[in-house]
């Protein structure tokens, strides 16, 4: 086969420090099992790679909020993630775990690799250090505000919010994440990669597609918000990169090469290479014949699905690793996803802000295909998009049932009626296929699978309105030989949408192949021959593809959450997101209170004269039950100065004091810093 091409597609190693939720699948998981499958059916030459991240503080943090041995918690994860994703049918070729030693041996030979042929430089810095742990802190060990967005909870590596990469000492406001403590300084060496000096190429290749003279893809396939990441970083310009840590729980730095004590490789430095190390477990297991085709081959196109918080590092710094190793091929497209969100919050593992893949499919096995189906249709291809219950009820009930299901149910019965099941030689009648054939394709060429999914339902529409322009029941009464052929032809499409399901909804189409009693044929057949099935083919049996989903089985689902925001209600009392103009229309003021008196004839209420710097003021507070009026004169206050005025109990308040309130329902005030004074104005 001249034009058989072959595929290495990774899907980013997820951190083993926690279960899999449906934001995961609908991230990097189920686009890169779709495309995966996909050209399987093509016939293409598919090694499809993924496995557990099992290094970086991501593990060892979760490690020790549990009180339990790194070793154990990856141990655990790396087990339950690797039968998440087979319960929802996520068809790798292999999940691998890069605290295997083939990976540690691996990721050391690249590391020696670049030492050796000088790729590094080294570096003495001061780093902050946490003297309460004896650690130095980097990465999720240390968080601050964001000096690029201002985001206050960013990362020793990454900002969250902004996708920028960061190093620690840029952090502004750094504290420990351990201790909670504002770090120190000191000395200590580190290796780093000098991705300044990688800038001019990776700049060439992302925007032309060019590298060392040749084509090696084509700019226009590559999301516009990839792109768009990737040239801001650019733009600001690439800083070395340090590649290792004072850390007891990774890879350590090669012991041969001096200084290597006490050092372990940076996580985001050996986990891409777990690609690599599980192409060649794939090899020794006997899954491949050889790994280094997929790696090596000029011709082979590496894709890497990931979220969109990774493209930094498939982009750019594992490109810069790439390049620098001999032979190795750059990827062909980073296909990122953006972020799903959950019934309108951002979903969060810490808060339990989640639908969880395995607990979700133990309790609902009947579902896989519906929950592949609803996030492939909601996938957040090039932007955030939302996952809700009702939109899953609505499509399940519409799309999946009313119009795959019904279709097919409809089909296989007239076929069992009127043409007893068999496939008898009649006369040619066709249903219109080769549009939605030609759209399923050209879409997951350029990683739309949500519109991929519409070819699929269009096969389902166009059969549907095949059998209403023909009526094939009615015409049976006076030419039965038309009406057999009409559902012959009818039994073709079926066929046809059979093997389409198998792209993106594997469990059902495997149960209607078996009811159609056929093995799908490869996609040029699919969509290219009109007539799929053989004469005489006999149908087996038939059944509901897709259950209908009730209301009641909709409100269980929300209310389970409903049982998270009750259970978690501070941080579930998060507020819609505001602009920065709306926040800066708040005036708020340091305060003194000068004076308080109860409200007479109130349980609750104290009236207060408080000074804001240029006047003072009347505010009225519901706070009788926790303090006295004798302990209030003198306190130091925050103050919201420019709320109108309210009259409570007869009494006009102008402002609010800031309060807050602790889990046992105590209030205390938000206190401004001892050096404050009345009037200093808080923004
Ligand atoms: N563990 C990382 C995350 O979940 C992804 C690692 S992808 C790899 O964000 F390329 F490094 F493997
Ligand atoms: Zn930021």
């Amino acid at each position: 086969m001249g034009n058989r091409r072959r595929f290495t597609i990774t899907a980013a190693l997820p951190y083993a420090n926690g279960p899999l939720h449906i934001g995961h699948i609908a991230g990097a998981y189920l686009s890169s099992d779709i495309y995966a499958r996909f050209r399987r059916l093509q016939d293409h030459d598919v090694f499809f790679v993924c496995g557990s991240d099992e290094h970086g503080a991501a593990i060892t943090m979760r490690a020790k909020k549990e009180g339990r041995s790194p070793q154990d918690i990856i141990d655990t994860y790396h087990l339950r993630n690797s039968k998440a994703f087979e319960s929802i049918g996520i068809s790798f070729d292999i999940f691998y775990r890069t605290s295997s030693d083939l990976h540690h041996k691996e990721a050391q030979a690249w590391f020696k690799a670049f030492y050796e042929s000088n790729v590094f430089s080294v570096k003495t810095t001061q780093q902050l250090y946490d003297s309460s742990y004896n650690q130095f802190l980097a990465d999720r060990y240390v968080k601050g505000t964001c000096p690029k967005c201002g985001y206050e909870e960013a990362y020793g590596d990454q900002c969250e919010s902004c996708g920028s990469s960061l190093s620690p000492n840029e952090l502004i406001n750094p504290k420990s994440t351990l201790s909670g403590s504002k770090p120190e300084l000191r000395k200590t060496s580190h290796w780093y990669l000098p991705l300044d000096k990688e800038s001019d190429w990776l700049n060439t290749w992302l925007n032309t597609g060019v590298f060392e003279g040749s084509s090696l893809h084509d700019v226009k396939a590559w999301k516009k918000h990839v792109l768009g990441a990737c040239n801001s970083w650019l733009e600001e310009g690439l800083q070395p990169r340090a590649i290792t840590r004072d850390l007891d729980w990774g890879v350590d730095v090669p012991s041969e090469i001096e200084g290597s004590e006490g050092k372990k490789l940076y996580v985001w430095l050996d986990a891409p290479i777990g690609y690599v190390s599980a192409t060649k477990a794939a090899e020794a297991q006997g899954i491949i014949e050889d790994w280094k085709p997929y790696w090596q081959d000029k011709d082979t196109e590496l894709l890497h699905f990931i979220g969109k918080d990774n493209i930094v590092f498939h982009c750019i710094i594992f490109p810069a690793m790439l390049r620098h190793r001999d032979g190795y091929i750059l990827p062909k497209n980073v296909p990122a996803n953006e972020f799903l969100n959950l019934e309108g919050r951002k979903i969060s593992t810490s808060r339990d802000w989640a639908v969880w893949v395995d607990t979700f499919l133990e309790n609902n096995p009947s579902h896989v295909d519906a929950l592949r189906y609803v996030l492939a249709a909601n996938m957040p291809e090039t932007k955030d998009a939302e996952f809700t219950w009702d939109d899953y009820q609505a499509r399940v009930n519409n799309e999946l049932v009313a119009t795959i299901g019904n279709y097919v149910n409809r089909v296989l019965q007239l076929f069992h009626r009127f043409n007893e099941g068999r496939l008898g030689e009649t006369k040619d009648y066709a249903v219109e296929y080769k549009t939605a054939m030609q759209d399923i394709d050209t879409a997951i060429e350029a990683f739309r699978f949500r519109d991929a999914l519409q070819g699929m339902l269009q096969l389902a529409r166009t059969g549907d309105k095949f059998l209403a322009d023909n009526e094939p029941w009615k015409c049976f009464k006076t030419d039965p030989a038309e009406a057999q052929a009409m559902l012959n032809a009818s039994m073709h499409q079926v066929a046809r949408l059979a093997g389409v399901m198998q792209v993106f909804l594997p469990h059902a189409a495997h149960r209607l192949l078996e009811m159609i009693n056929w093995s799908s044929p490869n996609w040029t057949i699919l969509a290219s021959k009109d007539k799929l099935l053989d004469l005489d083919h006999t149908i087996a049996s038939f059944g509901l593809l897709f259950e209908k989903i009730d209301d009641s089985w909709i409100a269980d689902q929300k209310q389970q959450l409903q049982n998270t925001l009750k259970s978690n209600p501070n941080a579930m009392a998060q507020k819609d997101e505001i602009t920065y103009d709306a926040f800066q229309t708040m005036d708020l003021r340091v305060g003194k209170i000068l004076e308080a008196s109860r409200v007479p004839k109130t349980d609750k209420l104290i009236q207060m004269q408080v000074d804001v710097g240029f006047e003072t003021r009347t505010i009225v507070s519901g706070i009788a039950e926790h303090f006295s009026e004798e302990e209030l004169p003198g306190e130091m206050v925050q103050v919201l100065a420019n709320l109108a005025p309210r009259k409570i109990r007869g009494v006009e308040s102008n402002g609010m004091i800031l309060l807050s309130e602790t889990s046992e329902g105590k209030l205390y005030f938000v206190k401004p810093s001892a050096d404050a004074t009345p009037g200093d104005i808080v923004a």
